[in-house]
């Protein structure tokens, strides 16, 4: 027998923990865990374990099972109990526990784990008894007390009041077989190891709650659904909806769903960095990109947030004028966004005269309907600077804790919110003067006296509409704390100027202000603005933002609107995400730590490769955080080994079994069936998308190219062209329905990666009308590219990203992980095929034979990019850009390789390390 493992990975640690409390002989050997061992999975699996007759064990606990019972030990149902709830449970609540990068806050797992350790402590007290299941030591122990270790023994969660599990634990730690187990296993990196498993794991899905060891499991399919959906599925595209050109502009349209998108407007006076990017502008894009494809009818506006201090202080900061700042900055970002492909119907600024027309308005009827009330400001004034300072620009000593540098607005040491009147020695945070107090007249919108209107509203919207859980969360929390008035005027330079006579001198505050840019950019798309905005019977709205944008978007802008009482249309569906980090810290331009939005072209790194990152680690539920040694093993497993590899080897079995036309397909059981399974997975999706799950959706288009990867792998096509005729048709079945899988994949992926889309759309030679058609109602799978249609030229669609291609990027963009990856060190890889030949597996490399004129094409291309790298390195060019190239430059050598029929990894191109 032989184990395989990985290092860090806990699941490895029980398995090595119960051979050596079995004593069980079997060697053991170490991979790094992004390989893959089990021959007909086509992911990694660790551990596994291949037992003598061949056939392997590829879940931890079964595994630990088998272990047992080679020793004679059965397991007896309370120890299989056991094991289920490790399994379901327990690890779930584990998997949550690099998830806490929010400093002060407690962690998921300490806020879960205390209630599942009084079960374990419960249950032990209660039997009296030493183990889990008795007596004696059984593999439940072994399993829960492997699985407990690396957290336990993290001092911050002690099991001071668990008193009976304490004993266990302890009973357990002492037995030295297993002592010396654990420590193995461990590799001496303890929960630090565990940590970064942890981090490459997904976090599990909040609707089902067994990702642990459910990924084998099949899903059963009735014989019922499975004929529904090859009959359907044969008829093909007779119902294809005509591809429509967008007409600007865009407008509401009878008995069509009209949507109006927005995403928080992004404040001007700053580079925005990959988490702003996830948090607004790219999930609405995907959000938009699907609605369209789903045949709403559907106004995706945006724009840049320019007034405010923060704009005149850079202004300073840079010796321009405020309008130069926004000017220059709206230029970067929309070029930043061009890049990533955001595909906005209008992005406009807030500073224009709609802005101040549509703004003024808003104010003059708020003002006649008695919703705003005066009130007195005592503020602070630097002389020296000659002006007001906002709060943020105030510095002095807390008056709660005495913190010395506390902020007008808040305390960074207690917390606490701060009046800037407050503070004792107060500084101008510009000049470093003494600020003087100065009262002046300001104007509050009474929000009190909204407050029930709001509140109706509110009910109404959050019941019908899809409200993020944190969107509702921070809502309640805000009114059930009381509204009280809120200032909206500012004295200030740069602002929408307030047009009443008695505040002259005063603008409007930001965030009255900017909201209302969202009409006001509309209004500069098209005059025919209302039919959006004051349109609430006709129209649905979306507003993506971060999380702390919230109570602007959920209560103070409603309000505004509601007391305006011109009929507008407020928000349906309030969408925001949580934060996301930058490797274990946060982004900061100041520390130059993290990649910001003009960055990341730089990075060689194609745009929909970032794209499909941060969607897959979009922070949905929960923080989440951008890691570099992530994005390189999503990349290399699940775009290039997983995605990649399918639609890469469907299109070259048709290119070469079937000189590029899509054979007949014959569907037996098996089809059918994978059809089906096909077909849910497109369910999911569109349910999970409808319901703006974005990152919870994309894991449904990568679940199909696995099945379909399974569905080659198992059908041989390859062998199978070779055999008699009914072997023969049957490889042509299966390329036929695989190539055809690759459409819907294909129009599936365009919101998250509109150029893989279209690239896929254009190899395939795909009629354009189907990208419209399939994710109509509950899907539209059919078979697309029927027998004889022929195909376009295939090739790869995604490049390996190399560990010192992101080892340098990560040294470049600041922020480091220690002691991550150590599983890299351990093991030089063993030139593992699939890693070798990219989106090409193994299979099609040695069965398909020599390309010759895709090598013609490859040895142009590697020609170029070979002078691209000898330029960059007489220019002496930075290293990230050039390993980048160089790691280019290696790939294109990988595919003319292939392409050649020789073995893709060539001594030459190895030993390369630094
Ligand atoms: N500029 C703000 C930010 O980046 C968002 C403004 S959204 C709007 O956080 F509603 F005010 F426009
Ligand atoms: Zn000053």
């Amino acid at each position: 027998m032989k184990l395989f493992v990985s290092e860090g990975n806990p699941h490895c640690l029980k398995v090595k923990a119960a051979l050596e409390v079995t004593g069980v002989r079997c060697s053991v050997e170490y991979f790094n865990h992004e390989e893959k061992v089990v021959p007909f999975l086509n992911r990694p699996a660790f551990p596994a374990l291949l037992l003598p007759n061949g056939q392997y064990l590829f879940s931890s606990n079964t595994i630990c099972r088998y272990l047992f019972e080679v020793n004679g030990q059965e397991c007896s149902d309370v120890c299989n109990q056991w094991l289920e709830w490790e399994a379901t449970v327990l690890q779930p609540a584990l998997l949550q526990a690099p998830q806490k990068p929010v400093q002060g806050k407690p962690s998921g797992v300490s806020q879960v784990l205390p209630g599942l350790l009084n079960v374990m402590d419960q249950s032990l007290s209660k039997g009296g008894m030493p183990y889990l299941s008795g007596e004696f030591l059984s593999v439940a122990d072994v399993v829960l007390w492997a699985a407990l270790h690396p957290v336990l023994s993290d001092s911050s969660l002690a099991l001071g009041e668990h008193k009976c599990l304490k004993a266990w634990f302890d009973r357990i730690a002492v037995m030295r077989s297993s002592q010396s187990g654990f420590e193995k296993a461990l590799q001496g990196n303890g929960p630090q190891a565990m940590k970064s498993h942890m981090q490459r794991q997904p976090t599990p899905p909040s609707t089902q709650g067994n990702p642990a060891e459910s990924e084998e499991s099949e899903r059963v399919v009735s014989e019922e659904e499975m004929e529904a959906t090859a009959l359907k599925w044969s008829k093909g595209l007779d119902a294809c909806a005509p591809e429509t050109e967008k007409q600007h502009p865009i407008l509401p349209q009878e008995g069509k769903r009209n949507i109006l998108l927005t995403s928080a407007l992004p404040y001007v006076n700053n580079v925005p960095h990959l988490g702003n990017i996830i948090g607004c502008v790219l999930s609405a894009d995907v959000f938009s990109r699907y609605g369209r494809l789903r045949g709403w009818n559907l106004l995706f506006v945006c724009g840049t947030d320019e007034y405010g201090t923060a704009t005149e202080n850079k202004a300073r900061e840079e010796g321009l004028t405020p309008q130069q700042i926004c000017d220059k900055y709206h230029a970067v970002h929309a070029s930043i966004y061009k890049w990533f492909q955001i595909d906005f119907d209008f992005f406009g600024r807030t500073t224009t005269e709609k802005q101040t027309e549509i703004a003024q308005n808003i104010f003059w009827r708020l003002h006649k309907n008695g919703f705003l009330v005066e009130d007195t400001v005592e503020q602070l004034r630097c002389e020296k600077c000659q002006r007001f300072l906002a709060d943020r620009f105030v510095e002095g000593t807390c008056p709660h804790c005495s913190y010395p540098e506390a902020r007008g607005d808040q305390c960074d040491k207690c917390g606490r919110l701060i009046n800037a009147v407050e503070l004792r020695e107060p500084q101008c945070k510009v000049c470093r003067q003494t600020p003087e107090i100065r009262s002046s007249k300001h104007l509050f919108l009474d929000l009190p006296k909204l407050e029930t209107q709001l509140d109706q509203w509110l009910d109404k919207s959050t019941s019908t509409g899809d409200w993020t859980s944190n969107a509702k969360q921070i809502t309640r929390s805000w009114l059930r704390d009381g509204l009280k008035p809120r200032c909206i005027t500012r004295d200030l330079l740069w602002g929408t100027p307030v047009p009443h006579p008695d505040f002259k001198d005063k603008v409007f505050y930001v965030w009255f202000d900017a909201p209302i840019g969202y009409l006001s950019i509309t209004a500069n798309y098209t005059s025919e603005w209302e039919k959006w905005w004051k349109n609430p019977q006709q129209v649905e709205l979306y507003n993506f933002m971060a999380k702390d944008n919230v109570p602007f978007h959920s209560v103070v802008f409603p309000c505004s609107l509601l007391g305006a009482q011109d009929n507008y249309t407020l928000v349906n569906h309030l969408v925001a995400t949580e934060y996301l980090n930058y490797e274990d810290t946060k982004f900061s331009k100041s520390r130059g730590v993290g990649v910001f939005g003009d960055m990341a072209k730089d990075t060689g790194i194609p745009s929909d490769v970032w794209r499909f990152y941060l969607l897959f680690v979009r922070p949905e539920g929960q923080d989440s955080a951008f890691s570099w040694a992530d994005m390189a093993l999503k990349n290399n497993s699940e775009l290039l080994n997983n995605l990649g590899n399918f639609i890469n080897r469907a299109g070259m079995f048709v290119t070469k079994f079937f000189e590029g036309r899509v054979p007949v397909m014959e569907l037996q059981q098996e089809d059918k069936k994978f059809l089906a399974v096909v077909g849910w997975e497109l369910q999911q999706y569109i349910q999970l998308m409808d319901k703006v799950k974005i990152r919870d959706a994309l894991k449904h288009i990568l679940n199909i190219s696995r099945h379909g990867n399974q569905y080659i792998q198992v059908n041989e096509p390859w062998k199978k062209i070779k055999g008699g005729d009914s072997e023969r048709q049957r490889a042509g079945t299966v390329t036929g329905v695989s190539v055809n899988i690759s459409c819907l994949l294909s129009v599936m992926l365009f919101p998250y990666m509109p150029a893989v889309s279209q690239t896929i759309r254009n190899q395939l030679n795909m009629p354009h009308s189907c990208i419209n058609s399939m994710l109509r109602g509950t899907g539209t799978f059919v078979c697309v590219l029927s027998a004889g249609h022929r195909i376009g030229t295939v090739s790869p669609l995604f490049q390996k990203l190399e560990p010192d291609q992101i080892e340098a990027l990560k040294k470049r963009f600041g922020g480091q992980q220690p002691e991550d990856e150590p599983s890299n060190k351990k093991r030089p890889s063993t030139a593992q095929p699939a890693d070798a030949a990219p989106a090409v597996g193994p299979e099609v490399k040695t069965e398909v034979g020599v390309d010759a004129e895709k090598a013609k094409e490859l040895t142009k291309a590697v020609t170029e990019q070979g002078e691209k790298v000898r330029a960059l390195k007489a220019q002496k060019a930075e290293k990230g850009v050039i390993t980048a190239e160089v790691s280019k430059l290696l790939d294109l050598k990988k595919q003319l390789a292939v392409a050649e029929g020789k073995n893709p990894e060539p001594s030459s191109q190895k030993g390369k390390k630094k």
